[in-house]
């Protein structure tokens, strides 16, 4: 096909992309692996001692919450021969439990040989070598994994020596969120879906509307302007404007709940959205929030855990039900998992090498932008 039979339309990344082994392989190490990658919330970790481990695309990290407060990263790795420290799966698999990971609230412990780390990743005490003259303690901390916090999401960089700035990344979605009580809100419900597509895939979906009108006919319902020309001229920085008398995601556009505290009029009937790549997927309305951190799993799998975030004055009335809101997300969520499932398909077709995205779709074309932007691994 000539360029001008196009219509002005540009190419999608080449179908390899979203397909093959080599393809997520470039995309852990050029992006996952290198860039900010969003790991849960802060709330998920309230004391000293909370922890999680996480596999972000491959490899395990431990966040925990140290004793000063502050949360900490490491890889999953210890320094002296390799053993993972946590690992709850090898232990089941062999009917045992060893004392191992975050013991006591105070340290991380590896079962092998017994050596011991702060939940900073010092080395606090290697059993026998202690007294080994030339053995500096201060030479085998853990792998540290950089850590930063952004209204109240936890970011991860796996490469901190070369990680880019996280505030420079964040500075827009700050100011355009800047009224908006993010740290403060608490997870009422979560969802998790595992979907058949390719992350890349998802986010494209998640930054169009040209789809909206035939797959989110409850959507497009409450908010009418998703109709329009694929969303293009929407004013995201001002927020989206739903149908008279709908301010908020739910089956009827209305809620019980307040707005959150310190929103602007127009704040209170608008809804916003932010993609902060690679892996965070961020939807706002005057009185919770959605939030999707992506999971990349392999090349045509990835797991989605959706969130559903509310001020916590509302989650403490005694008659709190998130439900309006839970249950319209959910089906919008399917309408779209289930779209991503089939282009993930579609596009192994032999003849198909590589889409075009509208020009309605520019923000679509947006991914190929970015993964430019990251380079080569
Ligand atoms: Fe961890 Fe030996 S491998 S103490
Ligand atoms: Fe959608």
């Amino acid at each position: 096909m000539s360029d001008k039979a196009n219509g002005g339309m540009e190419k999608s990344l080449d179908s390899a992309a979203y397909l093959n082994a080599d393809a997520f392989a470039r995309d852990k190490a050029a992006i996952f692996h290198r860039q900010w990658f969003c790991a849960g919330r802060e709330e998920d970790m309230p004391a000293p001692g909370d922890h999680k481990i996480l596999d972000i695309a491959g490899e395990s990290v431990i966040v925990v919450r140290g004793k000063e407060g502050a949360i900490h990263a490491h890889y999953n790795v210890c320094r002296h021969r390799g053993a993972r420290m946590c690992d709850a799966v090898s232990d089941a698999r062999w009917g045992v439990k060893l004392d191992a990971g975050v013991v006591g609230r105070t340290m991380i412990r590896c079962p092998y040989h017994g050596w011991s780390y702060a939940l900073d990743g010092r080395l606090l005490a290697a059993p026998q070598l202690q007294d080994s003259p030339g053995f500096d303690k201060a030479a085998f901390g853990l792998h540290p994994v950089a850590v930063q916090t952004w209204g109240g999401f936890v970011f991860l960089n796996l490469s901190p020596d070369t990680a880019p700035d996280f505030t420079a990344d964040l500075a827009e979605p700050s100011r355009r969120l800047a009224n908006y009580p993010l740290a403060d809100l608490v997870t009422a419900r979560t969802i998790n879906y595992e979907v058949n597509a390719n992350w890349k895939l998802i986010l494209e979906n998640y930054n169009e509307c040209y789809h909206c009108p035939g797959v989110h006919p409850e959507l497009t319902a409450i908010v009418p302007a998703f109709k329009v020309r694929g969303g293009i001229d929407l004013d995201w920085e001002a927020g989206i404007p739903h149908r008279e008398g709908a301010y908020t995601y739910t089956w009827d556009g209305t809620t019980r709940r307040a707005p959150f505290p310190g929103l602007s009029e127009d704040e209170k009937v608008r809804h916003k959205g932010e993609l902060i790549y690679p892996n965070l997927m961020f939807s706002v309305s005057c009185d919770h929030a959605a939030a999707f951190v992506l999971w990349p799993l392999a090349a045509g799998r990835t797991l989605i855990e959706c969130r559903f975030l509310f001020h916590p004055d509302e989650v403490a009335k005694g008659d709190f039900d998130p439900s309006d809101a839970v249950d319209f997300w959910d089906l919008v969520n399917r309408q779209d998992w289930a779209v991503c499932e089939r282009v993930q398909s579609g596009i192994a077709a032999r003849v198909h090498t590589h889409g075009f995205y509208a020009p309605i779709e520019d923000l679509s074309l947006d991914i190929r932008r970015y993964i430019e932007r990251c380079g080569e691994p």
